[in-house]
């Protein structure tokens, strides 16, 4: 096991299926990835049937001989379970294993990362695979990583996961009683006397659609039910891992924005955070660094692996355009800028069948390297071998935090009213948006962070505030910190039950504010207000609030309505700090203008003022400053430099005064010394 201080460049390869490929092309193939500069390969992932044939067979003869080639060709191995998709002999024999759908449809074999997550059959085959394949690859001393199964997602309604939930729910309420208190469960008459009176919520029971429901305190626990389910399944996996090898590096490749899973509860049972990264043809640089921070976020800012992207093409948008040339490795440059300590890809060779043979590789069907993606490939695999690992375990020095919340993202997903247009994520995404296109450093947070390093907290939609969340916000306030959320904020608890009392709940002393009413405007419908001289629009939600020591920040109110004239935006002074509130949602501009005014006051400086299109993000580590500068745009771009610094893919040649970078091109410049202890990569 090559232990983590020995991987000391950024490692660059990815997903490789050779078992889809007859066996005569393999030695061309290690020649090709080879010269593309690919030091790692990730083995294994769809594999469970070829290994494992019947009940009681496991045959690793042909992985053997993968893994014999891989390593005289002196790569290392990231070696996946393969439990993504179970055998059809299992399913067959084993017809329990098989997922229901939501509308209660049962299915049969076929597609992948199709296991009922609460199936004991399933647990226990995947299990015993994840110990036989740590059994019989315990020695092998270029295995770097390893990989559970595969992007674990989806949902079941099945029998097995019924039963789990009742159980738990007892683990989590223990009494009846307990329950149907939380659940508030006289609403509609469905005070429960009986555990086995409960289903799940689907369209059988509780929900018109997957998103409406009519008992969201229901919906949210089968959410987290779902989440923690699959987290055991991980687990499974991982422990039987680590049981032969105890110090292997486990991880699972999540998938950044997903809303499925609660990713900040499973890292902490990770031992690296690893992604996936196939960003939608309309996001924007800033929705892909989101994502980013996301993930780095998980693990309090510590490095994370990018373990997939695509060179060139997906095959499962409607629309699959080829990332235009030099986006593979601008995009690979942002993930390093926002803390990807790896540069991997799905996948490494394209497959002829199934629906992935339009899915772009290194290695085209074409079957040599005259492709424009080989040649991109192989000159990013050489640009970053001369980086020599520099950058590695480099921190990004934030100064913002933003609170993110899989539980508020569900709450708000399955709220009914008071509007459809409300999305937690797309408000949340203008904040951050705001931010990054002026290049501030963000850390995505999650409540049980410590916020002592930041000067700014920032909270959009901060429906549900849970436990004592609220207790951490009001200290870092009274610290000197600034705390910013807005509108629908605090409404309800746990539960997703209304607080008494006045909105925002437990955020109105240190906010300073009561919000009385929210009113939804009708899609393209507008209020406005004023502030600064500037007016801008209200939509989605205006809040009718009241000061009760917080004052009103904005020019004039919001302009029309019979709540014309109730404040917008306010501020209140709280301890050392300020606690401000923005009781609509509004235009780009706006978050600019307003969020920069924060930052200002707050004393936050962006990594460096650039035009717009060309992003500066930063990390830092034993070996200095490191700050990427991404040309988005198609145009050449100058940038105006403040400091001096080295042109480190030049050479390290000297920089200084404006300079200019071409369209699509990608600076790393170092400055001065960073931290003087060595920080540890993604992999410690
Ligand atoms: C996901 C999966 C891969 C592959 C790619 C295709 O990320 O993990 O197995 O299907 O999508 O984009
Ligand atoms: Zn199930």
């Amino acid at each position: 096991m090559i232990e983590s201080e020995k991987v000391r460049h950024i490692l660059y390869g990815g997903d490789y299926n050779p078992e889809q490929w007859p066996e005569e092309s393999w030695s061309e193939d290690m020649q090709l990835l080879k010269e593309a500069g690919v030091n790692i390969v990730t083995l294994n992932v769809f594999s469970w049937a070829s290994i494992q044939p019947d009940e009681n067979t496991y045959d690793f003869d042909r992985l053997d001989r993968i893994m014999e080639l891989v390593q005289e060709n002196g790569m290392a191995v990231c070696m996946a379970t393969g439990t993504g998709a179970h055998p059809a002999w299992m399913a067959k024999k084993y017809p329990e294993i098989l997922r229901t759908e939501f509308g209660g449809q049962r299915r049969k074999f076929g597609g992948r990362h199709n296991s009922c997550p609460n199936s004991p059959v399933y647990r226990t085959f995947a299990k015993r695979l994840a110990e036989k394949l740590a059994g019989h690859y315990q020695d092998q001393d270029n295995i770097v990583s390893w990989h559970i199964s595969n992007e674990f997602g989806g949902e079941c309604y099945c029998e097995n996961c019924e039963r789990a939930f009742r159980q738990w729910l007892k683990e989590r309420y223990g009494t009846l009683d307990e329950l149907n208190r939380r659940w508030y469960t006289s609403f509609w008459g469905h005070t429960f006397y009986d555990w086995e009176e409960i289903v799940p919520p689907d369209t059988r029971s509780e929900h018109i659609d997957e998103k409406r429901t009519m008992f969201q305190g229901i919906t949210l626990d089968y959410k987290r039910f779902l989440s923690d389910s699959m987290l055991e399944a991980f687990r499974l996996e991982y422990e039987a891992v680590k049981a032969v090898i105890p110090d292997a590096r486990i991880t699972t490749n999540l998938m950044g924005f997903y809303p499925g899973l609660d990713y900040q509860k499973w890292a902490d049972h990770m031992d690296f955070v690893s992604v996936d990264s196939y960003p939608a043809n309309e996001d924007t640089y800033a929705d892909i660094a989101m994502a980013h921070d996301l993930m780095r976020g998980l693990k309090q800012g510590k490095p994370f692996a990018l373990m997939e992207q695509t060179p060139s093409v997906t095959n499962w948008l409607p629309y699959n355009a080829l990332k235009r040339p030099g986006v593979m490795r601008l995009w690979s440059h942002e993930a390093m800028a926002h803390g990807a300590d790896t540069v991997m890809f799905f996948q490494m060779k394209r497959s002829l069948g199934g629906c992935e043979k339009h899915h772009g590789a290194f290695i085209d069907h074409v079957g040599t390297g005259q492709t424009r993606v080989y040649r991109e490939a192989t000159a990013l695999g050489a640009e970053l071998s001369a980086l020599s690992g520099q950058t590695l375990g480099a921190r990004t020095p934030a100064k913002i935090g933003m609170l993110f919340d899989w539980d508020n993202w569900w709450a708000l997903t399955h709220s009914a009213g008071p509007s459809c247009e409300l999305d937690y994520v797309q408000e949340w995404k203008r904040c951050y948006r705001a931010l990054r296109e002026m290049n501030y450093e963000v850390d995505i947070v999650s409540s049980r962070d410590d916020f002592s390093g930041y000067r700014i907290l920032l909270a959009p939609v901060w429906y549900m505030v849970k436990g004592q969340d609220d207790e951490a916000v009001r200290r870092f306030v009274a610290e000197g910190g600034a705390f910013v959320t807005g509108f629908f904020s605090g409404i309800v608890q746990e539960n997703d039950l209304a607080v008494t009392g006045g909105y925002p709940g437990k955020l109105r002393d240190v906010l300073g504010i009561w919000v009385e009413e929210c009113d939804a405007l009708p899609h393209d419908a507008e209020n406005s207000f004023v502030y600064q001289g500037v007016r801008y629009p209200a939509r989605i939600l205006c809040d009718l609030l009241h000061t009760e020591g917080a004052v009103q920040m904005d020019d004039s109110g919001y302009e029309t309505d019979f709540y014309r004239g109730y404040p917008v935006l306010t501020k209140h002074s709280y301890g050392k700090g300020i606690a401000y509130y923005m009781a609509t949602s509004s235009s780009d501009d706006f978050y600019r203008k307003f969020l920069e005014d924060i930052c200002q006051e707050a004393g936050v400086q962006p990594v460096l003022r650039t035009p717009s299109g060309v992003e500066a993000a930063s990390r830092v580590n034993q070996n200095g400053s490191f700050i990427w500068l991404l040309n988005h745009t198609e145009e050449p771009q100058e940038v105006c430099l403040p400091w001096e610094g080295l042109d480190v893919l030049a050479g390290s040649a000297p920089v200084n005064g404006t300079i200019t970078i071409l369209p699509r091109d990608v600076r790393i410049l170092l400055r001065s010394a960073g931290y003087s202890q060595r920080s540890s990569g993604f992999l410690a």
